[in-house]
């Protein structure tokens, strides 16, 4: 007799609906509320796309300017969550530090137990404004750096990379930062995505749903591939030694970071726009070594299996050229899609039902305990 039909991975399954973002595998678009993101990201700020992602319509400069001066008077950490970072060792994963910190925020937040509209639009609004501190925090930290405290006299993406590295950023620098921010936002039901519509379904709250997305990013096989491919790059060294390098990975059945995806076979529509910015970053540090390397992978990859970059592969250098540290990538990954992650959490609270699905046993047949039952 057969058994059900059992889709591994969910692969191919559609398990709800979505008006926040559309990805088109068969032409490599995404679509942000309908307006492709490779425009959002070439055209928009990051705030007015957190604004799109959450609301469903770009904002009236008024809206705009309200929700940045909420942003802007949020990006402090709370003090009691400051020292629970610092409490960490520095030997844990940057990951397991902005964790930690979502669910302190969580502890901490007056308004952790209202699901309103209202308020759950405001906790996502001053989720996303305060991860920056969390996560410049945590890379200083790790430098034995002094503390730098935000300033709302700079953007968003400004004021993220003045906390982390302590000097006001150059305006390219900013604008690939940016560019990347945006990309990351949304991505319709990946892991993360479907874990904290998963925990929302329980009628949970905001922060343990961004909480629990956060352990489902950090896996090499989601988020954590963007910090992987420059520990590949470490591995590899030049790029005259990228072919024999991958000719080797893949004999020992390796996967290879930041190549593949469950959704797009035919490249990802995020990797161009990610690609050119790297361009640039490559241009305005010197690092043509770097692109070589970076172009010699993908040559290879692509002649030996076809299978194409994801936006892992252009981002790990770029965040690596800004000068991050290789474990703080996923973070930063983390502060972008949290606009994604609240919108999904908002959207499935408002047309909820609980995300409960079945399994197929294959374990032993129904027995009798044995008797007497074993005594030490
Ligand atoms: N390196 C080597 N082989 C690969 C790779 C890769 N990166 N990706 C796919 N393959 C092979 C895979 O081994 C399989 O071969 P075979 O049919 O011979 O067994 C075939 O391609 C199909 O792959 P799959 O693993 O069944 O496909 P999937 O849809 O389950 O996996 C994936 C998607 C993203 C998990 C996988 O491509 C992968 O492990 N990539 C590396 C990790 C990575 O870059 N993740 C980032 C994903 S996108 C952005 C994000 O979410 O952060």
């Amino acid at each position: 007799t057969e058994g059900p039909e059992i889709r591994k991975g969910l692969a191919g399954v559609v398990v709800d609906v979505t008006a926040i973002s559309k990805v088109n595998p068969d032409t490599n678009s995404l679509l942000y509320r309908g307006y492709p993101v490779q425009d959002l990201a070439a055209r928009r700020s990051f705030e007015e796309v957190a604004y799109l992602l959450w609301h469903g319509e770009l904002p009236t400069p008024e809206q705009l300017a309200e929700q940045i001066a909420v942003e802007r008077a949020h990006r402090a950490l709370p003090g009691n969550v400051r020292n629970a970072i610092l409490e960490l060792p520095t030997t844990c994963h940057p990951m397991d530090v902005v964790r930690t910190a979502i669910s302190q925020l969580g502890a901490h937040d007056p308004d952790a137990e209202d699901s309103s509209p209202e308020a759950e639009q405001s906790k996502a609004v001053r989720l996303w404004a305060v991860l920056p501190a969390a996560v410049a925090l945590d890379q200083r930290r790790r430098r034995g750096q002094q503390i730098v405290e935000p300033r709302d006299d700079l953007t968003y993406a400004e004021n993220f990379l003045w906390m982390t590295f302590g000097e006001e950023p150059e305006p390219a620098v900013v604008r690939a930062f940016e560019v990347s921010m945006v990309l990351y936002a949304e991505h319709s039901f990946n892991a993360s995505t479907f874990t904290a519509r998963v925990i929302t379904s329980t009628l949970s709250d905001l922060h343990s749903a961004v909480t629990g997305a956060v352990g489902a990013l950090k896996g090499p096989l989601h988020g954590g591939a963007n910090e992987a491919v420059m520990a590949t790059f470490a591995e590899i060294g030049t790029a005259d030694r990228a072919a024999a390098w991958l000719d080797d990975a893949l004999a020992h059945k390796r996967k290879i970071m930041g190549f593949g995806h469950r959704v797009y076979k035919h490249g990802d529509s995020r990797v161009p726009t990610m690609r050119a910015t790297l361009d640039d970053l490559v241009a305005h540090y010197g690092r043509q070594d770097l692109l070589d390397l970076y172009v010699a992978l993908e040559v290879a990859m692509t002649e030996r299996k076809n299978i194409l970059p994801n936006l892992d592969y252009p981002a790990g250098p770029a965040y690596h050229l800004m000068g991050f540290d290789t474990p703080m990538f996923t973070p930063l990954f983390v502060a972008s899609r949290v606009v994604g992650w609240t919108a999904h959490v908002m959207e499935q609270r408002a047309a909820n039902a609980l995300i409960r699905p079945l399994s197929e046993y294959v374990g032993p047949h129904q027995r009798d305990l044995p008797c007497p039952p074993a005594s030490a």
